[in-house]
């Protein structure tokens, strides 16, 4: 007997008196998806998806997630073993150039990164015109989309540099525009990269040391910060990488997608949410006296003011794997720090308990998010809440490159543009402004 030849699936759509059929493609892991390109040209119709719950936007290579069973793997790596042994650089590497590098390539991605820390002179002047309170983050999206105005874009063919060096251009200086805007909020000098620190030593360098004041990173502070960056480095189509392929769609530079990108990280329902979960848990301390079963009786009443922060995900139906490693890096830093007491990670951990308990976040299948610890371990550090959100920036930058080079890469992507079903008014006639 002849072997069975594989028939491709497909889906039948069936509209009025007519049929047609769409097929179905299967990624590396086995997860399928319906392929409708064909859809309106066909039967006319355009499909309804508000906020993308069904649609995917792409084919990607980067980085798969199966949020039933909690996994997360970049490049065919899993997110524990890349967090094990692997420093922030190496999966920023392994993001954009698609492998780890090998020492050769380290070295040299290592010198790129040395060469390009500094910020143009004239930039800091920029810094200088922000007033005091202003978020670090408005003021990060600013900064990443004037540096297209001090340095060449790799879309404009006259203007074409190697790529690497636009891409490390930008990991560096990110770091040192982020360190900045935090000492021009506290008013204190900036303090310059240095060739001898790596990555993080050099960030923890430029926002805590001072004239006045020698800081030598502690190295266990150094392996968290590794650790919370590769934790952030990519997550797939989630909101802000959305933001940065649509506007790197449209033909935009790399600086001017990332900026948007870091605009829509920015909301509390994205990485705003670090914040916003340390912020609640100090709300409850002072407004609550700690009282958990309160907050978590507003929360579950649904008022979206109420929400628990750090809680629930799109793509997670049990817990993140993400949140599971910084719990457990916050627990051993503070631990570390001598503050396994602080009260604000006692709440956070008695919260949790609570919350799991309650058949409301049970039958939601709402856990914590990788955003629920990452604050209080960031407080510990001496980092002030207004910055964590940008450190969810640092973290995420690789993966905002990776999938703007993959989507300008990609030879069938076009320009993002979805369609509506408008529900306005009918025509009707002009009324002129004295006979309205
Ligand atoms: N607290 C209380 N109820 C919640 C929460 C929460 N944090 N999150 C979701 N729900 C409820 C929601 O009311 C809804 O209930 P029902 O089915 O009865 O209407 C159900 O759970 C599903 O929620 P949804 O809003 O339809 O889910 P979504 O996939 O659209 O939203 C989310 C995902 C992350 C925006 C949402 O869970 C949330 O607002 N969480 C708090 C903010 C947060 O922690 N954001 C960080 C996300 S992880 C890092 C990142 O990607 O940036």
């Amino acid at each position: 007997m002849s072997p069975k030849k594989k028939v491709p699936e497909s889906v039948r759509f069936t509209y009025g008196r007519q049929s047609w059929s769409y097929p179905v493609l299967t990624g590396t892991e086995g997860e399928k998806a319906v392929d409708i390109t064909e859809l309106r040209r066909d039967t006319g119709l355009v499909t309804l998806d508000p906020g993308f719950v069904n649609s995917g936007a792409c084919l990607s290579d980067i980085t798969f997630i199966d949020g039933e069973k909690g996994v997360l793997r970049h490049r065919g790596y899993a997110i524990e073993d890349l967090a094990e042994h692997c420093v922030f650089l190496e999966v920023a590497y392994l993001l954009i150039m698609g492998k780890l590098p090998d020492r050769k390539e380290w070295q040299s991605f290592s010198d790129l990164m040395n060469r390009h820390s500094m910020i143009h002179e004239d930039m800091r002047d920029f810094f200088l015109n922000y007033p005091e309170q202003a978020h670090p983050m408005a003021v990060l999206s600013a900064m990443v989309v004037s540096l297209s105005s001090f340095y060449p874009e790799i879309e404009q063919e006259d203007l074409k540099e190697p790529i690497d060096i636009t891409v490390t251009r930008l990991l560096s200086k990110l770091r040192t525009i982020a360190a900045f805007s935090y000492k021009k909020s506290i008013g204190e000098p900036f303090v310059y990269p240095s060739r001898r620190l790596t990555y993080c030593e050099n960030f923890l360098n430029m926002m805590f040391s001072s004239p006045v004041n020698d800081y030598w990173p502690d190295p266990v502070v150094v392996r968290a910060l590794n650790l919370f960056l590769i934790l952030h480095a990519d997550h797939e189509q989630n909101c802000s990488t959305s933001v940065v392929r649509f506007v790197g769609s449209a033909g935009s530079s790399l600086y001017a997608s990332i900026a948007a990108g870091i605009c829509a990280l920015w909301g509390p329902l994205h990485g705003g949410a670090n914040q916003a979960v340390t912020e609640m848990l100090e709300r409850i301390l002072r407004e609550d006296g700690g009282k958990v079963d309160r907050v978590i009786d507003r929360a579950k009443k649904k008022d979206p003011r109420a929400r628990l922060m750090g809680f629930g995900h799109r793509i997670y139906k049990t817990y993140d794997p993400r949140a599971r490693i910084a719990k457990e890096t916050c627990m051993k830093l503070l631990a570390r720090l001598g503050m396994q007491n602080d009260p604000v990670l006692q709440l956070a951990v008695e919260l949790e308990e609570k919350a799991l308990a309650e058949p409301y976040f049970q039958e939601r299948a709402l856990y914590p998010n990788v955003d629920f610890y990452t604050g209080i371990a960031y407080r510990a550090m001496g980092i002030p809440a207004n910055m964590f959100t940008v450190l969810f920036a640092l973290g995420r930058l690789p993966g905002w490159i990776a999938h703007w080079l993959e989507n300008r890469r990609d030879p069938v992507q076009k320009i993002g543009r979805p369609r509506q079903v408008y529900n306005g008014p009918a025509l009707r006639p002009f009324v002129p402004m004295d006979q309205r």
